[in-house]
């Protein structure tokens, strides 16, 4: 790895009390490009925009991909990565089926350390803190034939996070949009996935809600995903997930719900979720809970579906009654170390980690 550290901290300038997740960034960033069949050197650099052309194929034709998972710092100061293994899987996978160069175990998990070691005194502590981690692929070729590329770029870039959508918000379930279809991309972590549902959410937004809980394009009759997350259901106390699919992205947090909630014997079916079934168990008040989960906020709570032009409210739980709540404080210990990790989900980042990569 090549290593060029900042001679420009911008650390004394961050306020851990006050910043805006998503638009600051970390002094460093990890960069690899793609030429002639292989990647080149791993490179640790000062964070900063690199000149690119208009006429570069990632921005035309979106072959790009990304990831979103986090670091976090205990009270002792340790750092840790959640699963990491887990999203180097899936950027290849997501390269994949864009037909991008995967990236090796190298390339992103020492890559990763690397640059969470170099800035680990950008990791902000505390309840719901952390820093929201960015590895990404994208076509760099200046070309404008319709066509796989052969030059890409992987970089890592990295934002510190807070809890945000702390309050449970409205969701509409859309009757007409799809994020994904069969044969498609939703199962990948495409770029263009996240571009073409901002337009739907837009006019959910203009409707009075703040996300929409996406189902398939072919019926609109089942639950996919609700914004940029999985999404559960709880009636009476069993939790409903659909099951991942081509259409629906393998979310490690999902994941981890599941087998949370199967650790403390809650009863988890995955299986198709149905909106007349979701519906009906509202109007008969067996509806408990519907949450989304996420890398970046975990857990959003939904007060409202919005069905039918109709918003059918759900029941407000206490802390102790919330599925949602319950487990996201499972998860988010395991996170901080604040409990046995009986799972083996937490990486060390070991200090000085660039002495060894
Ligand atoms: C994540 O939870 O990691 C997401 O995909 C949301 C992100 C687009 C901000």
């Amino acid at each position: 790895m090549i290593i060029q550290k900042t001679e420009n901290s911008r650390l004394s300038e961050f306020d851990p009390n006050n910043f805006s997740f998503g638009s600051t960034f970390i002094d460093h960033m990890v960069i690899c490009e793609y030429e002639n069949g292989k990647w080149g050197d791993v490179k640790l650099v000062p964070y900063g925009p690199i000149p690119f052309t208009p006429a570069m194929m990632g921005v035309n034709y979106g072959q790009a991909c990304f990831e979103g998972m986090k670091a976090y710092k205990d009270k002792d100061g340790q750092v840790f990565l959640f699963r990491p293994e887990k999203n180097f899987e899936r950027i290849n996978k997501s390269a994949t089926r864009l037909a991008m160069p995967e990236v090796t175990e190298e390339m992103f998990l020492d890559g990763l350390k690397a640059l969470v070691d170099i800035d680990r005194n950008w990791i902000p502590q505390g309840e719901g803190m952390s820093l929201y981690i960015r590895p990404l692929i994208f076509a760099t070729e200046e070309a404008l034939k319709a066509r796989v590329a052969n030059k890409y770029m992987f970089a890592i870039v990295a934002t510190p996070a807070k809890s945000y959508y702390s309050e449970p918000v409205s969701v509409k379930i859309s009757d007409h949009y799809s994020r994904a279809a069969n044969g498609g991309v939703g199962s990948a972590k495409a770029a263009g996935n996240y571009a073409a549902s901002f337009y739907p959410t837009q006019l959910a937004i203009e409707e009075g809600y703040e996300q929409i809980i996406w189902t398939d394009d072919a019926t609109h009759e089942y639950f996919e995903e609700s914004g940029t997350m999985n999404v559960f259901v709880r009636i009476n106390d069993t939790i409903y997930t659909p099951p991942t699919s081509e259409k629906i992205l393998d979310g490690v947090t999902r994941d981890s719900f599941i087998q949370l909630a199967k650790k403390r014997g809650i009863e988890v079916k995955i299986e198709p979720v149905a909106v007349k079934t979701v519906v009906e168990a509202q109007k008969n008040g067996t509806l408990k809970e519907v949450w989304g989960v996420g890398t970046a906020v975990v857990t959003t709570v939904f007060q409202a579906l919005g069905y039918e032009g109709v918003k059918l409210e759900l029941p407000r739980l206490s802390d102790d009654e919330s599925y949602a709540a319950i487990l996201k404080k499972d998860l988010t210990d395991l996170q901080n170390n604040l409990s046995d990790d009986s799972f083996g989900w937490r990486v060390v980042v070991e200090k000085d980690v660039l002495e060894t990569v």
